[in-house]
């Protein structure tokens, strides 16, 4: 077969254990060609790439990133869109598609198998909120390392008896926050899912006070928003997939706190570190796992699937239900923890 691979959106650790095991597969087990598009659709759409080969995937296992660059491209943002997927495909005889990705890489996917472009999906995001498969690759990782980071924020905290806010990604679902929060002992956890209230934050803070700890961690996600009214907030840009760019809620959390409380409160952006550098050894046997099976799925016609972790088992869903919905933190979920707050 001659099959193209693209990987989109934010980049995500374990996006080259993916390519690399696809590309040993492919090769060694089926003899199969390798197309790598650089720059997510982007390449796609301008007939951009580079001949994947078990020599060029060398070595890529443990690196971070990914080798075939990413964008935030959405072919279907312009009116010739699936006419170029469909040519470069036609051109270079290619059998279809596997890309890595997220909620939008994938809706393409699904949009364009639709359209009569085949393609697999391997789902990707630090955020961990795709529907359809247990957990994402890269959300390990990114746990560990906003976890490593509250675990230094304590320190620093309780030597200054400061408040400190850390403000970790996720746009829409709370998962980072939450569970960085639970394994670094955070005082307060505040997730997009659930409207914050300001005055509860800051009760919650006064209370630890009384009770002789003078130091708090405010763990946020970038997605989190206060209660209607009750707080300013600044937007940004969107971009082609209508999402606005995040950041902010740390520093205004550090003015309200501050302000509320009279405590000394600094604020800490974690922001693209997450998302940077090698991954876990979890991260790099799933995306392994996932990229093996996605290249068996191709040579089994499973065009419209996704790769999905269920249990201990990689297995087979429709695209259309991994992008049907945002996977959030469940209110109940978030609730058990309440008694570990302030
Ligand atoms: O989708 C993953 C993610 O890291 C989100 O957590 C974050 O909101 C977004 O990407 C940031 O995107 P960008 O790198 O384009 O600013």
């Amino acid at each position: 077969m001659r099959i193209g691979v693209l990987t989109g959106g934010g980049d995500c650790p374990g996006l080259n254990a993916v390519i690399r095991a696809v590309v040993r597969k492919a090769v060694d087990g089926y003899g199969d060609q390798l197309l790598g598009f650089r720059d997510g659709w982007r390449g796609v759409l301008e007939d951009s790439f580079d001949e994947l080969t078990i020599e060029s995937t060398r070595g890529i296992l443990p690196r971070g990133g990914t080798i075939l660059g990413s964008s935030r491209t959405n072919p279907y943002k312009r009116d010739d869109g699936v006419a170029l997927a469909r040519h470069t495909l036609a051109r270079h005889q290619l059998d279809g598609l596997i890309a890595i990705g997220g909620e939008d890489t994938l809706g393409v996917a699904k949009r364009l198998n639709d359209d009569g472009v085949n393609v697999i999906g391997v789902p990707k995001t630090i955020d961990n909120d795709l529907g359809a498969t247990d957990v994402t690759f890269g959300f390990d990782t990114a746990l560990q390392v906003a976890t490593e980071a509250i675990d230094r924020l304590h320190t620093t905290a309780e030597s200054h008896n400061r408040i400190l806010v850390v403000e970790v990604m996720g746009r829409s679902a709370g998962w980072i926050a939450l569970h960085s929060g639970i394994a670094g002992g955070a005082d307060v956890i505040l997730i997009p899912e659930i409207p914050f209230d300001i005055d509860e934050v800051c009760r919650l803070i006064r209370r630890r006070h009384e009770r002789g700890r003078y130091f708090s961690i405010v763990v946020a996600a970038e997605g989190a928003t206060p209660k209607a009214g009750t707080m300013e907030l600044v937007t940004g840009d969107v971009d082609e997939f209508g999402h606005p760019r995040l950041g902010g809620i740390g520093q205004r959390l550090e003015q309200e706190i501050e302000k509320r409380t009279g405590y000394e409160t600094r604020a800490t952006v974690l922001g693209h570190v997450q998302r940077g550098g090698t991954p876990t050894a979890f991260d790099r046997v799933l995306a392994t796992r996932l990229g093996l099976a996605a290249i068996d799925a191709a040579h089994e016609g499973r065009w419209g699937m996704m790769t999905a972790l269920h249990s201990t088992q990689i297995e087979l869903v429709e695209l259309a239900d991994a992008v049907a919905e945002v996977r959030r933190v469940p209110i109940e979920e978030y609730s058990r923890y309440g008694v570990l707050f302030g």
